[in-house]
């Protein structure tokens, strides 16, 4: 995309039910990746999270725990949901939460304007209910057990436990009609939907026709209040949907509203039917426009199954954080699993990718960069000499690796943008390894070939700190200000990061990027 342009991100409001694990910092960190390389080009970029804090669920929970499900809510966004935020370094924007009055108020705008817009009728629901899904169920989501506490009862496939049999006075939104519309928008702009398996799962569903929606429930009260019926609160997730654009200004900020608004939405793949159907056919309802894209990512994995806190498979952010760092932390999950695909969690695997890419790879390389410089040129850059062919590669490395991350970037593949960073890296260490610096500084006659190594060296540190930095901002504003960069690393421009600029000094580090971790805890947790 070109410098300027409005580029918001959003990633899925979480339950406050329970506390974060891994899997929310995993959308998290990719979100914020996302964001910050967009500012770091200079676009208009905002990103935005939350937290979802009506339904069912959360006011069981809050019954549970003896208390009111706003007291509740308020606990866990300040112990849990904010703290996350700072254990990984995210920088949004805008955190909203859905008991909030900007939210209630602009959702009361929205509803009342289907209703008047004859999208929404009064009608009865009989069937099932999953409230840890908090979603409707066909028979085909449900399962039976042969034995077990819950033998012969109909269980919900994903929480595998028993699903409520309602029967009420509803009020439905008018989504079938939407299903050619739907199906239009899939077909017009084949990006609107990604990876490619989320997208085909979803034309398969859509294509099956779509009911109606029961968007209100009346048998309990924790909700925004149906504006025209007050015996009656607003489902949940209809709810929920509509923080994307309660929170960028509509029904509040117009001007806000149009600058920001479509989004990038990244969610698991768990909720992407409720992303790429739900919500563009009531956006398409209230004369909106649809997201740019719905991304639905794979899931971490404990022994084969999605991680979760109801399975008691959940690990929390800063056990990682802790040991390895934020920086490795962000930097691990967006490697080792190809964005959009599952992918397993591992201590063995983290540790190895820790050693192996960032002490050894990246980080050692910084250490020698700027050690031979103090060491051979009393930490000044030298002005280089004649460039040979080697040195020449280096340079054009650094223009490929530029263009070729922004490009995976633009196509949200993210770990393709860290493997072809990581060419650089690998070449770097190769270069050294070839043009032995250590042998040029022992001849003086080599003084201008050994200038023109470092300053080769030092050239292509610089183009890592930049691209870098959206992965690993701690360890890239490090670097940038051993090597003398000029200004903040996050505000060099990411799609020119082989220009950059700065003074002709180094100064050493203090410590290493990725300290040598003596013990790694392999338990599994
Ligand atoms: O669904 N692997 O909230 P939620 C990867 N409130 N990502 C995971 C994950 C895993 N094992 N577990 C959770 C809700 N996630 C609704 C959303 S949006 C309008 C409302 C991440 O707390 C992933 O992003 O159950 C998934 O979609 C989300 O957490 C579900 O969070
Ligand atoms: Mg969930």
């Amino acid at each position: 995309m070109a410098a300027g342009e409005s580029f918001y991100i959003a990633t899925p409001i979480f339950y406050v039910n329970d506390v974060p694990h891994i899997g929310h910092a995993y959308t998290e960190v990719a979100a914020d990746v996302l964001a910050r390389w967009h500012r770091q080009a200079g676009d208009d970029t905002w990103l935005l999270t939350g937290t979802d804090e009506h339904g069912q669920k959360i006011l069981r929970t809050a019954v549970a725990n003896d208390t009111t499900p706003k007291a509740w809510a308020d606990k866990l966004v300040a112990d849990a949901w904010q703290p996350l935020l700072k254990t990984i370094n995210i920088s949004n924007d805008d955190f909203i939460r859905t008991t909030e009055e900007r939210h209630e108020k602009a959702v009361t705008i929205f509803l009342q304007k289907l209703y008047d817009d004859g999208f929404i009728y009064s009608g009865e629901y009989e069937g099932y209910y999953c409230v840890g899904c908090e979603e409707y169920k066909q028979l085909d989501d449900l399962m039976e057990l042969p034995s077990g506490d819950y033998a012969g009862r109909l269980l919900c496939k994903i929480h595998s436990i028993p699903v409520e049999v309602l029967k009420e006075k509803n009020y439905f939104f008018r989504m079938s009609d939407f299903q050619q519309r739907l199906l239009d928008l899939y077909e017009l702009q084949p990006d609107f939907i990604q990876p490619e398996s989320v997208r085909n799962e979803i034309i398969q569903f859509v294509k099956q026709g779509l009911d109606d929606l029961s968007i209100s429930r009346s048998s309990f009260d924790w909700g925004i209040t149906i504006p025209w019926d007050h015996s009656h609160v607003l489902y949940v997730w209809f709810d929920a949907l509509l923080n994307y654009i309660t929170a960028v200004g509509y029904g509040t900020d117009q001007e806000n509203f149009e600058r920001r608004w479509p989004a990038v939405q990244l969610v698991g793949k768990d909720i992407a039917r409720f992303h790429a159907v739900i919500w563009p056919a009531m956006l398409m309802a209230a004369g909106l426009p649809v997201p740019r894209k719905v991304f639905g990512h794979g899931w971490l994995l404990v022994g084969g199954e999605k991680m979760s806190k109801s399975k008691l498979t959940g690990i929390a952010p800063s056990e990682i954080t802790d040991t390895f760092g934020v920086d490795a932390f962000r930097y691990y999950f967006m490697r080792a699993i190809s964005f959009g695909q599952d992918g397993s969690f591992s201590w063995e695997d983290l540790s190895a990718r820790y050693q192996a890419e960032l002490a050894n790879g990246f980080g050692n390389l910084a250490s020698r960069v700027i050690a031979m410089v103090s060491r051979y040129r009393q930490g000044v850059i030298p002005n280089p000499g004649p460039f040979t062919e080697a040195d020449e590669a280096i340079r054009a490395a650094e223009r490929r690796v530029t263009l070729d991350a922004d490009a995976a970037i633009e196509r949200l593949a993210i770990h393709e943008a860290l493997a072809s960073i990581w060419t650089l890296v690998d070449e770097l260490n190769g270069y050294i390894t070839i043009q032995e610096p250590w042998a040029l500084s022992k001849d003086p006659a080599n003084a201008e070939r050994l200038d023109t190594v470092l300053f080769t060296i030092v050239r292509g540190l610089g183009t890592l700190a930049v691209l870098l930095a959206p992965v690993i901002p701690d360890a890239a504003a490090k670097l940038w200000a051993a090597i003398g960069g000029s200004g903040a690393v996050a505000d060099q421009d990411v799609r020119a990061a082989y220009d950059w600029t700065g003074a002709p000094t180094v100064t050493a580090l203090e410590s290493p990027l990725f300290p040598r971790i003596e013990q790694v805890e392999t338990a599994s947790a």
